[in-house]
């Protein structure tokens, strides 16, 4: 068995909240060049997608590992203090409980883990987004693993035919529950076109109950019971033999849906799919950004990565991106472009009808 984590934290931001500075990522590099070095590691691979950092890393060690957590945890704590030295923008914005006793859940950082047997070939595929939230998978996860007019193979396929089941969480009030696809998908769709509330956390092959994706599903506000930056949410899919093939993967982000998290967490915006260089949100703090890395395993070793977005096939999804973000920002601080006071992260609402208390008169 290999595991695969995936496990990331906006530590500071550089400048403003766009992008990550270089020693960031080198005290990330050091630290786990290390754990490899000592045997805790297979293999890592450490990137960055706008202001948030990213840990890739493999092993032996199952999911939600203590030794692991920690590892990354720490990773963190230093990459914050150097942050602090350097004065990068919310230094140890995820690091949102001290309390650390080898578990990373509540604790701020997202992860995405699977544990699986490493296949012949092994072509896993690592999304990364900034200014948006976990359920912004929800669309893409649905295309791929049940919607035949993206993913051929669920016609054609015979291995994945049967379909897959959705895990889905509700965020608010800590449960999950299984839907089987296509014979359940209306009832899927009904959770989960409510991203802010309802996130698919895992999809599993269903003639083997193998799993095939997996998500981040931290949100941030959730836990600090206030605006403390967006989630910013990983997510990994294993594709090709049996299941979707990395086009397949790829193929719904040709569409830039809206996602929540543009702009101080509080604003819709196209998701635009695009390159490790181009993960760099600055118009309006964005609009939304995913980046993808594949790598193929070998015995736990990450060849790669390629840069799966890098490809003018998604030049029209980019363009089409940048019109939906002219139309978005001219409502200015209007709602749909704002979101809706439950999804708010950041507002004055309850100041100002503090203020005007006394002036509201009852009508009639
Ligand atoms: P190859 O014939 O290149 O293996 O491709 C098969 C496939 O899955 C393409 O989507
Ligand atoms: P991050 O969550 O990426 O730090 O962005 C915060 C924000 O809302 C910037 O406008
Ligand atoms: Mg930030
Ligand atoms: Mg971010």
């Amino acid at each position: 068995m290999v595991t695969l984590s995936v496990i990331k934290a906006d530590i500071g931001g550089f400048v403003g909240h766009s992008n990550t500075h270089p020693e960031i990522l080198e005290i990330a590099k050091k630290r786990l060049e290390e754990a490899k070095g000592n045997g805790i590691l297979i293999d890592y691979y450490v990137t960055r997608c706008g202001d948030d950092l990213q840990l890739i890393m493999t092993h032996n060690k199952g999911i939600e590992n203590k030794e692991i957590n920690t590892l990354a945890w720490n990773i963190f704590l230093e990459c914050a203090e150097k942050a602090k030295e350097l004065k990068l923008y919310g230094a140890g914005q995820d690091i949102l409980s001290t309390a650390f006793s080898g578990n990373l859940k509540g604790m701020g950082p997202g992860y995405a883990e699977i544990d699986f047997e490493e296949r012949k070939s092994e072509p896993v595929l690592i999304f990364m987004a900034d200014k948006t939230e976990p359920g912004a998978w929800n669309l893409p996860l649905f295309r791929i693993f049940a919607d035949p007019f993206n993913t051929a193979g669920l016609v054609i396929d015979p291995e994945m035919h049967d379909g897959f089941t959705f895990e889905v969480h509700d965020v608010i009030e800590h449960k999950k529950v299984i839907f089987r696809c296509p014979e359940e998908m209306y009832d899927l769709l009904a959770l989960i076109g409510q991203p802010g509330r309802y996130i698919i956390k895992y999809v599993r092959r269903k003639s083997d109950n193998e799993i095939v994706a997996a998500t981040s599903t931290t949100r941030l506000s959730l836990i600090a019971g206030k605006y403390v930056g967006k989630d910013d949410p990983v997510m990994i899919v294993r594709a090709q033999k049996g299941l979707p093939a990395v086009g397949e993967v790829l193929e719904p982000f040709a569409f830039p849906h809206l996602v929540a998290g543009w702009m101080r967490g509080s604003h819709q915006g196209p998701f635009m799919p695009c390159s490790y260089e181009d993960a760099h949100p600055t118009r309006f703090d964005g609009p939304p950004r995913v980046m993808c890395f594949g790598f193929q395993l070998s015995n736990g070793k990450l060849i790669g990565p390629i840069d799966m977005f890098k490809d003018p096939a998604f030049d029209r999804a980019r363009e089409q991106a940048n019109l939906i973000a002219d139309y978005m920002r001219r409502h200015g601080p209007f709602q749909p472009h704002l979101l809706g006071a439950d999804e708010l992260e950041y507002t004055t609402l309850k100041e100002v009808m503090n203020k005007f208390k006394d002036r509201f008169q009852p009508l009639e």
